[in-house]
């Protein structure tokens, strides 16, 4: 690989260095090119701009590789447990035994949320988003540990902070849903795993012996693992760039979960299963969706379908789909909805519209199928979604706390008026 890029201005040559990731990917570092020219570089949607260095996760879109920390998400999804894959992601490596049992307990010990909190879920409107609310608690949570405001706190509590949010983020979530039914609270149960006492905050009932299916227990937890980072996406880059002004990590994790909730991220799986609803009221013809998502006077996409990087396939989606069927069929679950699905994916995959932009089926194209085979509620889809990533934020903030990144400040290409003077308002 050259070692330096030669790029040639005004007639004058520039010599900007190259850097090149572990696993050969290559980038031309522009920091300097403004001092040294005056020019900077402009990229809507950071398409092809690298806003990091990162040794977090590795993704290649045309390959339709997954790896967090240089582990092949197929291996963790099949083998692993979710706190096993949230250590990972945030200390670097795998974790023994020991270190294992101490990330679980102390995240065992944190799960209560503060009583204070419950007049907040009073004060929401009846039917108000799990999102909407979730993001609220999570940045309440930061006025309820105020020694979390201060950027320079010992490391000790810089790590309580981290274990508090994996730990109270079930039990918002599980509150929020509780809240929208009109039902009693569960306390968290300390007993029971991470993954089944969030099933026991969300369904059981002082009616009901409650008890957890492995089979659920199992597909919660993959599904967690294959949302658990994703590197430089629309939140994760949103919690980097709060947590880059020093605002504390319960804001910064608040502000990933308001980016999350949009239906081009995470949102999207929401919509998946409204889409596929709509389709089978409509009769179930795909043909006529197909080709509105294709027509360009038309603002209908099919949801979950694309991807910014992955063009080829996505790996997260190849193991969902099939862990929807297996969900199903060990569930005793006939949902129409996934034969919709899966015909669709069938056409779309045909047609040279969604073959020559490389358009696939994403991660939330099926996850929604299985979340209502668990009784998951729709507008719960993107909170599942959040307790997933929760560790992936986490590590993406530590990564750069540590490296002392500066604050996250694009710059522009000004288009707007050119300087004139004030009209007084009679004379306008
Ligand atoms: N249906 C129809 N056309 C599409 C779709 C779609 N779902 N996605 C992209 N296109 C077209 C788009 O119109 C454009 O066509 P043209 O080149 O003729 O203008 C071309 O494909 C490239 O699309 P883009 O919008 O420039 O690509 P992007 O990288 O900016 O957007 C995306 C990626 C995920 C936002 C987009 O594919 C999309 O809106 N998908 C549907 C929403 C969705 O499923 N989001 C979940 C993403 S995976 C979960 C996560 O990690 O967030």
């Amino acid at each position: 690989m050259s070692e330096i890029a030669r790029i040639i201005l005004d007639g004058i040559e520039y010599e900007l260095p190259v850097f090149e990731g572990t696993e050969g990917e290559k980038a031309i570092d522009i920091s300097s090119l403004r001092a040294k020219s005056g020019y900077i570089t402009l990229d809507s949607g950071y398409k092809n701009t690298g806003s990091t260095k990162s040794s977090i996760t590795f993704l290649d879109g045309e390959k339709g590789i997954l790896h967090y920390r240089g582990y092949p998400i197929e291996q963790l999804a099949e083998k692993a447990s979710f706190l096993e894959v949230s250590y990972l992601l945030i200390y670097g490596e795998l974790p023994n035994v020991e270190q294992l049992e101490w990330f679980t307990k102390s995240i065992t010990m944190h799960t209560l949320v503060h009583e204070d909190m419950r007049r907040f879920f009073e004060a929401f409107p009846t039917g108000a988003h799990p999102m909407g609310i979730l993001s609220s608690m999570i940045s309440s949570l930061s006025t309820f540990y105020p020694e979390s405001q201060n950027p320079n706190r010992p490391y000790k509590d810089i790590e309580k902070t981290i274990h508090r949010l994996i730990a109270k983020m079930p039990t918002l979530a599980a509150q929020a849903f509780k809240n929208s039914q009109g039902h009693p609270i569960n306390y968290p149960n300390n007993k029971l795993s991470y993954t089944s006492n969030f099933l026991h905050m969300m369904y059981a009932l002082p009616s009901n012996d409650y008890e957890v299916d492995p089979v659920v227990e199992d597909a919660l937890n993959k599904l967690l693992i294959l949302h658990a980072d994703h590197e430089q996406n629309c939140s994760a880059s949103t919690v980097r760039i709060v947590g880059s002004s020093q605002a504390n990590l319960y804001s910064s994790v608040s502000a990933g979960i308001a980016a999350l909730w949009g239906p081009l991220h995470g949102g999207a799986n929401q919509e998946v299963i409204e889409m596929l609803e709509t389709i089978k009221a409509d009769g179930g013809g795909l043909q006529k969706w197909v080709d509105k998502a294709k027509d360009k006077t038309d603002s209908f996409r099919l949801m979950g379908f694309g991807h910014r990087v992955y063009k080829n396939f996505d790996p997260r989606a190849k193991i969902i789909k099939k862990a929807a069927d297996d969900v199903l069929v060990k569930l005793g679950v006939d949902d129409p909805v996934l034969d919709i699905a899966k015909q669709l994916e069938e056409v779309a995959l045909k047609d040279p519209y969604f073959i020559e932009r490389g358009l696939y089926p994403n991660v939330d194209f099926y996850s929604g199928i299985i979340y209502r085979a668990l009784g998951i509620p729709t507008d719960m889809f993107t909170v599942m979604f959040a307790i997933g990533r929760l560790p992936g934020w986490i590590a993406q903030w530590k990564e750069m706390i540590e490296a002392g990144d500066p604050i996250g400040r694009p710059r522009q290409i000004y288009t707007g008026a050119t300087a004139r003077d004030y009209v007084e308002l009679k004379n306008r």
